[in-house]
């Protein structure tokens, strides 16, 4: 039993570094959680003005959801499934933030590409697309989530659906305050600047 909680521990641990909160801290730009939406992903980082920051940040949670899975099959059988779902849910759920983390949509991205790459481009593509045509992150994440399991299945992938359909359902349930603004017209495009609070 040793093999597979060390992999499902590496796997929270990596997933529980909140980069975009370390990253806007370093670089002057104060607490994340006190800025727009309150959240510490890359979106949020945009927020603040910082481009740069925002894609580093992107690359970072997405790199750590592919690490996880990238060590924990080196670990053990399965391991990598177990492992990413893990980092997912270090990232939404951070020990160190007393469990008030992100929303997960870039780890997952990371973790669903590392795991079985032609769902990582579906995810990428939803995800880009979605943001292109309707301008709010938050439709874009969760269309893209929610492309994985449906991708997995439609690949014939089934091995793939319980960890997508996890994540995916995760990822709906950690944007309820988004999906509250959306229905009430509320929720902000990107690129423009909100101090409205989650
Ligand atoms: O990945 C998070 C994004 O979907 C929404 O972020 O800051 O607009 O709540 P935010």
């Amino acid at each position: 039993w040793q093999a597979p909680a060390l992999a499902l521990l590496i796997g929270y641990l990596l997933g529980s570094v909140p980069f975009g909160l370390l990253l806007t801290r370093l670089s002057g730009g104060g607490d994340l959680r006190k800025i727009g939406s309150g959240n510490i992903g890359a979106t949020n980082v945009l927020r603040t003005g910082k481009k740069w920051l925002a894609a580093l940040t992107l690359l970072l949670d997405l790199g750590k959801g592919a690490a996880a899975v990238a060590i924990g099959a080196q670990i053990v059988d399965g391991g990598g499934a177990m492992a990413g779902v893990m980092a997912f849910i270090g990232h939404c759920y951070p020990v160190w933030l007393r469990f008030a983390g992100g929303k997960g949509v870039a780890t997952m991205m990371g973790v669903v590409a590392a795991l079985y790459w032609p769902s990582g481009l579906v995810f990428a593509g939803v995800w880009l697309g979605a943001l292109y045509l309707l301008r709010y992150s938050s439709v874009g994440g969760m269309s893209a989530a929610v492309s994985a399991p449906v991708g997995a299945f439609a690949f014939g992938h089934l091995e793939f659906l319980p960890p997508f359909l996890a994540m995916a359902l995760l990822v709906l349930w950690r944007h309820r305050a988004n999906i509250a603004r959306l229905m009430a017209g509320t929720e902000p495009k990107v690129g423009k600047k909100t101090d409205e609070a989650a």
